[in-house]
Formats: structure tokens, sequence, C-alpha cells
């Protein structure tokens, strides 16, 4: 793969000096041509570690918000009712995801509050959703009083099962959610066709797929509404802040219309009262704006990086035994990586725990981490489905066959068990960088014996 020089900034340029001083010499290289520490100890067990070097922080932001943000704050004009930014905002990431149109919102959660309601998605609605995501898409439905209906995990791909989303179909079906998880798209064009045969709304959570690409298209853009998060840790961040996109207006001015209190906006203006729907308060302020508009600067070349350094760890990672790296969906073209993921097999590590592999990894400078874990058990499921909402709009018999279902998830839980993930700002770094956590897993490997 064609390597590019590192120009972007200080901070990933100070990154890029590699730690092959810890490597004994005289070892034979057993991995490619990345030099293997056989016999240099587990710093779990008192050795040294891989790396010590610092992994850049997040997030980052460049001088040429500042400015704007005293603007704004000199300006009084705080809130998207008088200010400029958010609409500016919605225009440009409208045209960075390929939509006609985007609704800037406070959070993700509220960006996914809005599309499913401007869906249709109801009290007493059923939507089918992947297990294998943030808390949040299982909240945003619950909040709806509708059920989140788990179809099972396809363990390759991270992302929800296609051939498992008919049978949980019923006529309390009403939408699809897949989740673009980890940044890596969901199967379109299955879950698509499968909407279409049962005509079902399909709302994207694209809350970790920012520049994502399915069959040549923006993750986000595939569904007929799409939503973002920018909060904190996000590749676009902001502090809090989201987006929903589409290109149906009169759905979007829907979009406009409820986050915005329910006020009038473009085909929902007629109205005796001058509030033509049910509403909430779910605006992004200027302050999150403006940093916005100078953060999306950036998002194409952090991506662009970030692709360089998986598809590296990919060639590597992938000629140890028993890590397994991910697969992209059919249709796919490319993961935004908001981490970097990889299954981990630990029958080829003499059955070595995936909690001691990952204290093993983060001992040698590796940071990481397991990634969800099986929610569907959490309290939050519990307490929705027995409250007095759930059993008044669903019977019993279908409340019972629910809790049942969250027992028929095999590949998902197996997937809690194995995944291990990476940030994405490891993936900012540089390729001597990616060669630390390539030779770090392949010192574990080496060492499983005595790490057992
Ligand atoms: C997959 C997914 N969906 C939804 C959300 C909710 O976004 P927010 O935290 O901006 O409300 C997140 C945020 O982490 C997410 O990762």
């Amino acid at each position: 793969m064609k390597r590019k020089k590192i120009t972007r900034r200080k901070f990933i340029a100070g990154t890029a000096a590699g730690t092959a001083g810890t490597v004994v010499a005289g070892q034979i290289p057993l991995f490619g041509n990345i030099p293997t520490a056989a016999t240099s100890k587990p710093a779990i067990q008192g050795g040294d570690p891989v790396r010590t070097k610092a992994w850049m922080r997040w997030p980052v932001w460049d001088r040429d918000a500042e400015e704007p943000m005293l603007e704004v704050l000199r300006s009084g004009n705080w809130w998207s009712g008088q200010g400029k930014n958010v609409s500016r905002f919605e225009q440009e990431y409208a045209s960075l995801i390929g939509t006609s149109r985007a609704v800037a919102t406070s959070s993700g959660t509220t960006a996914l509050i809005t599309a499913l309601q401007v869906l249709g998605v109801d009290a007493g609605d059923e939507v089918i959703v992947s297990p294998y995501t943030f808390i949040a898409t299982y909240n945003v439905v619950f909040n709806q009083r509708a059920l989140p209906v788990f179809a099972d995990t396809d363990q390759e791909t991270f992302t929800i099962n296609p051939m498992k989303i008919e049978e949980k179909i019923n006529d309390r079906t009403r939408a699809v959610l897949p989740v673009h998880i980890l940044g890596l798209p969901a199967d379109m064009n299955r879950i698509n066709a499968i909407a279409e045969k049962y005509n079902l709304a399909v709302v994207e959570d694209a809350c970790q797929a920012w520049l994502a690409e399915y069959e040549g298209k923006m993750c986000g853009t595939l569904g007929d509404l799409g939503c973002f998060s920018f909060q904190n840790s996000k590749h676009i961040p902001s502090g809090e802040g989201g987006a929903v996109v589409g290109n149906d207006d009169g759905l979007m001015d829907r979009c406009q219309s409820y986050h915005n209190c329910g006020r009038p906006y473009g085909e929902s203006m007629a109205s005796m009262s001058g509030y033509p729907i049910r509403g909430s308060n779910k605006r992004m302020t200027e302050f999150q704006a403006v940093v916005l508009l100078s953060q999306m600067k950036r998002a194409r070349m952090d991506a662009d990086k970030r692709l360089e350094n998986a598809l590296y760890l990919d060639s590597q990672l992938k000629e140890i035994p028993g890590i397994i790296t991910y697969k992209l969906a059919d249709g796919a073209n490319r993961s935004a990586y908001h981490f970097y993921p990889f299954r981990y097999k630990k029958e080829y590590f003499e059955n070595l725990p995936r909690e001691r592999f990952m204290a093993a990894l983060r001992a040698e400078g590796i940071p990481c981490m397991g990634g969800y874990g099986m929610q569907y058990h959490d309290g939050l499921v519990r307490e929705a489905i027995d409250s007095r909402a759930y059993k008044r709009l669903f019977s019993e018999q279908r409340l019972n066959r629910y809790r049942e279902e969250l027992h028929e998830l095999p590949d998902n839980d197996q997937l809690t068990r194995e995944a291990v993930w990476f940030s994405q700002n490891m993936l900012l770094a540089g390729q001597s960088d990616m060669d630390d956590i390539i030779h770090a897993i392949r010192k574990i490997y080496e060492n499983r014996k005595e790490l057992v």
C-alpha cells in the first residue's frame, strides 16, 4: 500500500518515532518484516513495554475556531433563531454527506428521536434494532414507547445480520434501525430490500460513521433518514451535537418543525394556531455550530489517515493466529473507524482470557477495550417492559416472548465476549505507531504460555 508523508499536525508528527529499540537484537523475525520479541518478557510480568510514548489526545482544535467563537459570544446571538452559524452548518454538513438537507440537533440521541418521531414510530410499535451498539440506540426506541426488537449480529461485520431481520417482523413493526457501528457500514442493500417488501421506514444510526461509504454513497444517506452525533469523542466533535440528514423535503420540513417546538417550517406551514405538529426542543446552539464548522474542515483528511492505518493493521494482524480482523459488509466501500475492531479467539492463545490479553496489551503501552456488553440483559430493558406503559401497550404474551428473545442472540453474545477495540485517535498516528500495536500483539501471542 502506498504510504503518505505525514504532514498534518505537529502532534501527529511527534508520535511517528518507533520503539524498535525494545526489540532484542539478533532475533529471527517470525512475521512479515516487523521484528518480533519472542524472548522478551511481557510488560505485565515485569518486562520492558513495547511502547512508553503517549498516544494523541482527543479532541483537537484549530486556531481558526477561536475568532468565530468569540464573535458568537460577543454578539449575544447564542441560539439558532438569531445566529447564522447553525443554518450554515446545516448546509455545509448536508453537502459533505451528500444529501439535499440536514437539520442540526443538540445530540445524536435527539437526532434519532427526531427521525423516529417524523417517520411515525409511536407507542406500541416495534422497531428492529442492532443489539451491538451504544445504549442510545435502545433508549431512543424506548423513548417513543416502542419496543426495540433485536436481530442478531453478523460477527464478521459487527453489524446487524440482514438474514435475521425478516423473522422479527410482525404487524406492529414500523421501522428498521441499522447501526453503522464503529464506523463499519451495515449491509444496506439487503436491509432496504426487506424494508421495501414490508413497507418499513429505515433510520440509519450513523452516529459513529461520518464519511463511511457504501456502494459509493455515504452512510446516513441510504435509508429514509440518517442520524449523526458530534459528541466530544466523535470525529467531528463539538462537545454535544447531532444532525438528521435526508433528501425528502416533506420529512426534512417535519424534522425542522419537530426539533423547534413544532413551529411551522416549509410544508408544515398551514395551521390556525401556528403550531402545526407536536414538537420538542432539540436545537443546536450557535456555539456548537461554530466549533463544527471548523472541525469539518479536517474531517476528510483525518478519515483518509485512519483508513490508511486501518488497512495496514488489517494486513498485519490477520497473520497472527487467533486475531480475526473485521470484514466489510457486502457493498461497503470504507469504514469510518470510530474504533478499530478485531475478534480475539482465546483458543489460539492457550485459552488466555480476553481480559488478561487486554491487560497484557495495555501493559505494553497499547490502550484497548472490550466494547459493548450484553446490554439487552440490563436493567433498562427490564424496567421498560415491566412498566405500566408497556403492559398497557403490549400483550402479556408478546412481552413474555420478547423476554425469551433476549436470550436468542448467540452471535451477538459471542461477539461481546471476543471483541477488542482500539480508539480512533490511535489511527491518526504514523505507521511506526501501528507497528507498536502489531509488535505488542505478536509479543503476547509468542508469550501466551507464560501469560496463562
Ligand atoms: C451508535 C450511537 N448511536 C447514538 C449515539 C448517541 O449520540 P449522542 O451521544 O450524541 O447523543 C451514539 C453516541 O455515542 C452512538 O455511538
